[in-house]
């Protein structure tokens, strides 16, 4: 083994380029080459690749964001897609890749296994929703990132005694809303995994004030769309189900809502101190793997210990949530 590739693909996610810079400084200490592919798969299938050296990687752990960039390519899905991306590979003499991103960039690497590619997937993804890994790149980050807003926002609420709706992100599950609103001590917290009753939302808000609150937080994960209230808004583009939930407090309780989307400020920023730590560890395993001849695996942190784990576990199961964290956030907000 010679030569590696690195790529970043899907959402972004804080500590990505401290991932990299692992890969590269690991891979220059094993006596291997890495070429930098930019633009994911995208970039893969174009063949938009280089060098990485040393100094291509200095000053980079501090950032947020991915300096190869990163994209989501429809065309790697396919048959044709994946051809060009294996040419690609083998013009450029790549005989590995590591991949780091969310679960679906870990479904393009065992595409490229299957077809023969070795390849170790890097979990990255500020939903954190990779099973096989207590713990994904960003998380970190993009929980202390709503924290912060969400501290800012209840110190207007309680000046104006209102209600706050805020939708964080998380397209199928609602492990950065649980994290985060038991961190900010939320009144209730909506997520996909757990069946909730806008009544009792609405019950919850009135008993709130009645005890002499000042603010009542609602953090509702942005996939609760797809069990949203009202079927046929679904289908609507921007349709936000915080808002629905919002609209629903005001006409039950006649108290004053706001609603926040937090959006992608959750997904930028400088790495916390946690996400560059991890993100080294786990960049560098990947090499590790990769030179003692491992393959077809991603590596990932269990009880706090750096693993691998086999793609198949990754597929079969769904990461599920902690009911137990879910109920102790509701008891104590
Ligand atoms: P994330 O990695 O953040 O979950 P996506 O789900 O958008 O992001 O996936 C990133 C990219 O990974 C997709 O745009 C696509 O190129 C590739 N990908 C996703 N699923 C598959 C699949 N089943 N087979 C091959 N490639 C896939
Ligand atoms: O996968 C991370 C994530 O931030 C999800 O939480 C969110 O639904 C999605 O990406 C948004 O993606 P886009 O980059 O297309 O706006």
């Amino acid at each position: 083994m010679q030569r590696i590739g690195v790529l970043t693909s899907g959402g972004d996610a804080p500590g990505m380029n401290a991932a990299v810079r692992a890969v590269t400084r690991q891979a220059l200490n094993l006596d291997l080459e890495v070429m930098g592919i930019s633009r994911g798969y995208s970039g893969l299938i174009k063949g938009e690749i280089s060098e990485l050296k040393d100094k291509d990687v200095s000053g980079k752990i501090n950032r947020g964001g991915t300096f190869l960039f990163t994209a989501r390519s429809e065309k790697f899905k396919t048959a044709e897609g994946q051809e060009e991306a294996i040419f690609q590979l083998k013009n450029y003499g790549i005989e590995a890749l590591v991949i780091i991103g969310g679960d679906g960039s870990l479904q393009g690497a065992m595409a490229l296994e299957r077809q023969g590619i070795p390849t170790v997937g890097v979990p990255a993804s500020i939903d954190n929703d990779l099973s096989g890994t207590d713990y994904s790149i960003g998380f970190d980050t993009a929980v202390n990132t709503v924290v912060e807003a969400v501290d800012k926002i209840r110190d207007t609420a309680t000046s104006h005694e209102r209600v706050f709706v805020i939708e964080t992100m998380g397209r199928n599950n609602g492990l950065l809303t649980l994290e985060s609103g038991l961190a900010v001590g939320a009144e209730a917290i909506l997520i996909p995994e757990i069946e909730f009753d806008i009544e009792e939302v609405c019950g919850i808000v009135r008993k709130g004030y009645e005890s002499g609150k000042s603010h009542n937080l609602i953090m509702v994960a942005e996939g609760i769309k797809d069990c949203c209230l009202d079927q046929s808004k679904k289908q609507e583009k921007h349709y936000s189900a915080a808002f629905q939930i919002g609209e629903i407090i005001t006409e039950n309780t006649g108290f004053e809502v706001r609603i926040i989307v937090l959006g992608h400020v959750q997904r930028g920023g400088s790495p916390s101190a946690l996400d560059r730590v991890t993100a080294s560890k786990l960049g560098s395993k990947a090499v590790e793997v990769i030179k003692s001849g491992g393959r077809g695996v991603m590596v990932g942190i269990n009880q706090d210990k750096i693993v691998t784990v086999d793609y198949d576990v990754i597929l079969e199961q769904e990461k599920q949530i902690d009911e137990s964290l879910y109920n102790l956030a509701k008891i104590l907000g």
